[in-house]
């Protein structure tokens, strides 16, 4: 028995929302074919498109999956082949879709003996083992689709979040490479009273904008006090991409999880199509390669 998956790519943060908030992607992402074999164990016999460990317990995919078995005991096992189309470094999820896949399928080779939402723990497991760090942002929205929140991590707690329909993303990847640990490395370890009040009051309200689809609401709470001043060093263009895709319609824009890829929210697919070219016209005049992506968020 297999099964043949498409691992999304994710958009985490989403400025306000630092390590609870995230986005699917619907049309960028990983492929994974998964084969129930005789012999117990996860193993990791292929990966095309990264250079990344095949030993299980040192690849985000194997060890999602070895978190999850440890819960639930086979004499059967399973091999992974990956196919990766997301780059490591990108801020587009490339370990959380490794890891979200690995577990996704597991699963449903097992006939579904985890709720999805089990499966954003043992997922969690994979970028802890990709960034140092547990955090379910990315593996949250690639297992659930759309809009997703960690209300809170001890114990996981994950909301699957409306949003309204003509919510589009564009992503531009400059094709540089920011590790996470490196991304979280340069934050402080405090946050100012004063910056945690506004980081929480936009939490409250991108959410409430979400659910009553006011746009405008959704594009005034979409700022970073927490991460993007420390980490937009790291991604050369940021300030001006950013103000670019504002200029061009975004309802906001930032940094895509620990980047370096940017983000922008927009309503309808013209203006993020818009966006998109003109967050890429900025890469073609630094002369720094990029990738450029649209999609719903539905
Ligand atoms: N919330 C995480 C961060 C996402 O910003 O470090 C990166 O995987």
């Amino acid at each position: 028995k297999s099964i043949k998956l498409f691992c999304p790519a994710t958009v985490a943060n989403l400025s306000c929302g630092f390590d609870v908030l995230g986005l699917c992607l619907d049309n960028v992402g990983d492929e994974m074919i998964i084969h129930k074999t005789n012999e117990p164990g996860v193993r990791i016999t292929k990966i095309v498109g990264a250079d990344l460990p095949l030993e299980a317990e040192k690849n985000v995919a194997g060890v999602a999956a070895l978190s999850m078995l440890s819960q639930w005991q086979t004499d059967f096992g399973f091999d992974i082949e990956i196919h990766k189309k997301i780059k490591a470094g990108s801020g587009i999820g490339s370990s959380a879709a490794s890891a979200a896949g690995a577990v996704f399928g597991i699963n449903e080779l097992l006939g579904k003996p985890f709720e999805p939402k089990d499966l954003v723990w043992f997922a969690g497991w994979g970028e802890h083992a990709a960034s140092g760090s547990y955090h379910a942002d990315n593996v949250a929205p690639a297992l659930l689709g759309g809009f997703t929140l960690v209300r809170g991590y001890n114990p996981l707690d994950v909301i699957k979040i409306d949003s309204p329909p003509d919510l589009f993303v564009a992503v531009i990847h400059p094709q540089i490479e920011v590790k996470t640990a490196e991304a979280r490395a340069v934050l402080k370890k405090e946050v100012p009273l004063k910056a945690a009040i506004a980081q929480w009051g936009n939490v409250g309200g991108l959410v409430a904008g979400l659910y009553t689809h006011d746009y405008e609401l959704i594009g005034r709470c979409l700022h970073d006090g927490v991460a993007e001043p420390y980490r937009k060093a790291l991604i050369p263009g940021f300030d001006e991409t950013k103000k670019t895709a504002m200029a061009h319609g975004a309802l906001g824009a930032g940094i895509s999880g620990s980047g370096p890829s940017i983000f922008a929210l927009c309503k309808g697919l013209s203006t993020a199509e818009k966006v998109a070219d003109a967050m890429s016209d900025i890469y073609e005049t630094i002369g720094l390669p990029y990738h450029r992506h649209v999609s719903p968020v539905n």
